[in-house]
This record gives structure tokens, sequence and C-alpha cells, in this order.
């Protein structure tokens, strides 16, 4: 999965320079060296233009007439000259304010994150949503509700304790709001302002910003016990192949024998752990603006393994000016958040509406029993042989 997603970003994100590697090299005679009217066309067709042929421009001291000199300057760079110093970032510039992102006044790369963000990934994830309550509409129209096969006992055996079940709603109430509030975030100029107007926005903006900064913390804390609670019922064993094999069973009668959790939901707990862990790391990288810079490490770290050579992205750029760490923290928090949206939603639909019985073991702790021999038999087995052991003594 984690495998995936970096291919995933990676195309997404890199495609703009891979693009740029592709550029011929353009006839700038006509204009004396400066931009043509290619150039221009290029831009306003969103395509990357190579700006090398300006950004060392910067003005040479070196050139300037002396100040003693009839025609004398006060220095050898002109105001553009200056202003492409700004914007490329190598004009040596002092300031008071202290912080690693200080000295950066123009943000050339910014763009293409900014046109991304609006377009591409606001558009690519609903849909992603999108596609899942539809997908899983039509599951239900087609399969209907997974019901209790065989006759129900009448009695119940203990599935979760309030102590998991706290846990698992303090995660799921957590990552709900941070959903609503971090789209609400991320839609807001494109959808929510042209709906409901900037001032109306500004305080649903202002709120969700306080509680998505603020739930993260209840997530996070949630996952560290989800994971503690759980993670000894989610190794991988023999008993998952077969239960792959069978498509779990969702089509047809019989369900394949299963321990605590079935491989279905071990794949749902790894990627609310991995992906979990991983928006909680970008988050935190968000939440400490320029503080905890994570991408030019992992590129390089990713260039060392050599993965992006092998998808033919050549090798990432391992100097990123502050700005762009926080643009990659907020791409790669956004578009794991959508796939883990996505999967949160189909297990959704699973643990309540989707199968008869599932929801009571988050709601009361306690399942019918002929549920749970039909749904995880072997883990039933093993809990009625303990019950019975302890009867008999
Ligand atoms: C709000 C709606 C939700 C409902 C109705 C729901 C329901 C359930 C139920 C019934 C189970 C137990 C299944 C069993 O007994 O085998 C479960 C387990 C679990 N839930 Fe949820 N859940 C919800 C939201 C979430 C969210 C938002 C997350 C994580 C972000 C989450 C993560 C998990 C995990 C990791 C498990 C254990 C693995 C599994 O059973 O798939 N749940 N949930």
């Amino acid at each position: 999965m984690l495998r995936f997603l970096c291919l995933l970003v990676f195309s997404m994100t890199f495609s703009v320079s891979v693009q740029a590697q592709e550029v011929a090299p353009v006839d700038r005679s006509a204009t004396g060296g400066a931009q043509t009217l290619e150039d221009i066309m290029k831009r306003q067709e969103g395509l990357k233009v190579d700006d090398s042929f300006r950004s060392g421009v910067t003005g040479n001291p070196e050139n300037a007439a002396p100040i003693s000199g009839q025609l004398g300057t006060l220095g050898g760079a002109s105001d553009p000259d200056l202003w492409r110093a700004y914007r490329y970032n190598s004009a040596a510039i002092t300031t008071q304010a202290r912080g690693p992102a200080a000295d950066v006044l123009i943000q050339d790369g910014g763009m293409w994150w900014l046109e991304f963000r609006q377009g591409p990934l606001l558009k690519y994830g609903s849909w992603l949503l999108g596609g899942m309550v539809l997908l899983l509409a039509v599951f239900y129209l087609i399969r209907g509700r997974i019901r209790i096969d065989g006759e129900k006992t009448g009695q119940t055996i203990l599935r979760f304790n309030s102590v998991e079940r706290f846990a698992h709603w303090l995660l799921a109430g957590s990552f709900i709001l941070l959903g609503i509030t971090g789209l609400i975030t991320l839609a807001g100029r494109k959808v929510l302002i042209p709906a409901f107007g900037h001032e109306a926005f500004a305080t649903l903006a202002v709120a969700s910003k306080w509680v998505h900064n603020n739930v993260s913390w209840a997530f996070m804390l949630a996952l560290v016990l989800v994971f503690v609670f759980w993670v000894i019922h989610n190794l991988p064993d023999r008993t998952d192949i077969n239960w792959i094999l069978k498509g779990g069973g969702i089509f047809g009668h019989g369900h394949p024998p299963a321990k605590k959790f079935n491989a279905g939901q071990k794949l749902i707990f790894w990627s609310v752990i991995v992906l979990g862990a991983s928006i909680s790391a970008s988050g935190l990288s968000l939440l400490f603006p320029f503080e905890l810079p994570m991408f030019a490490v992992t590129f390089e770290k990713l260039n060392a393994l050599g993965l992006p050579q092998l998808l033919g992205l050549g090798e990432l750029t391992t100097t990123l000016a502050p700005h762009e760490e926080m643009q990659y923290a907020q791409l790669w928090h956004a578009i794991v958040s959508f796939v883990l949206m996505a999967i949160i939603i189909a297990h959704i639909y699973i643990g309540s509406v989707g199968m008869e019985g599932a929801y009571d073991a988050m709601g009361k702790g306690e399942v019918e029993l002929q549920w749970a021999r039909e749904h995880h038999s072997i883990w039933t087995a093993e809990v009625e042989e303990k019950k019975s052991q302890a009867g008999s003594t």
C-alpha cells in the first residue's frame, strides 16, 4: 500500500519536473535572450517553461559604470535584476525576522502546488470518495445486507471490552471530525466561498482550523491505543490466505474460518495504522511550520534505494526550499487522507448497514453467538473452549 502511495504521489507531483527535463532548448536570439512568445504561450497552457535563461541574470556589480563617471550608476544590478534575484532565491537578504523561511521573499515554485491543490487534488479526491459511495451502493443493491445465516442462539459473547471500544470511538470520532474539517479547508476557495460568501466561510474556516489542529491529538492518541490493543490479533497468518482465496465468503453462503480478525479486517487495521501514522507525521510537519521538514530527507533515502529512478523519475531533488517542504507535506497529507477516507467509508458500511450483527461488537461490546460462529469461527471456538474449561474447574 505504501509503495502504491509513493507511486501515486510521485507520478502526480513530479510529472511537472519530468516535463521540464524533456523541454528542448529555445532560440531566444530574436528577443536578445529574454523570454519569447513561445514561452508565454507555453505558460498560458500551463506547461513548464525552462527559466534557466533568466534565473541567473541577476546583475553583476563588475559591469556597473563607476559612480564617478558621467553616466555612473549606484550598482551593477537593475530593478529587474534584483527582482529576479528575489524570485530565484539568490539575493543576499538580511532580515531581523528569525526562522528558516524568513529570507524567502518570493517562492517561485509555489504556483504548480497552488494549482494542483485547488484543481486535480480536489477533483480526483472527490471522485475517489464519491466513487466509493457509489460502489457500496451498487454492492448493496446486488448483495443486500449480509445476514446471519443460521438460527440465532439468543446468547452473546464478549467481543470488545469497554477500553477497546473507547479507543475505537475516539479514533472514529476524531477521524470523522478531521475528515470533515480538512475537506472544508481544502474546498474553501473553490466551492464554499462561491456558495456561501467570504464572511460565512471565514467563520467556518476559523472554527474548522481550530477543531482540526486540536482534535489531531486525540486521533494520534487513539491510533497508538488501537495499535497496542489489536496488533497481536492482526499479524498475518495461514488462515488469511484461505480467507482471501475464498473472497471472504462475500458472495454465496458459508464463511471461511477466521480468528479474532479476518484478512479483510487486518487490511483495514494496517491501512489505518500505516496511513494514519503517515497522515499524523505530515500533519505534525504542517502544525509546526518549517520546524519538521521531512521530504528532502525522504527523497534522499528514496534516491539511495533507487525507487524514483526505477519509475523513470530520475533523482528526486534533495534541496527543497522551506516552503516547498510545506507544500509537499500538504499534498501528502491530503492525498493519503483521501485514500484512508475512502477505505474508512467502506469500513463504516460493513460495520453498520452492510452486515447484520456487526455493529453490536462496537456498540454493546457483545455479539450474537451465531454471528461470531459464522464470521470468526476459530476465535469463537477458542473463547467457548476457555469458558467451558473455566466452568469445569
Ligand atoms: C463511525 C463509523 C464506524 C463504525 C460504525 C465502525 C464499526 C466498527 C465495528 C462494528 C468494528 C468491529 C468489527 C468486528 O467486530 O469484527 C470496527 C472495528 C474497527 N474499526 Fe471501526 N467503525 C467506524 C469508524 C471507524 C474509523 C473512522 C476508524 C479509523 C479511522 C475505524 C477503525 C477500526 C479498526 C482499525 C477496527 C478493527 C479492524 C476491523 O474490524 O476492521 N473505525 N469498527
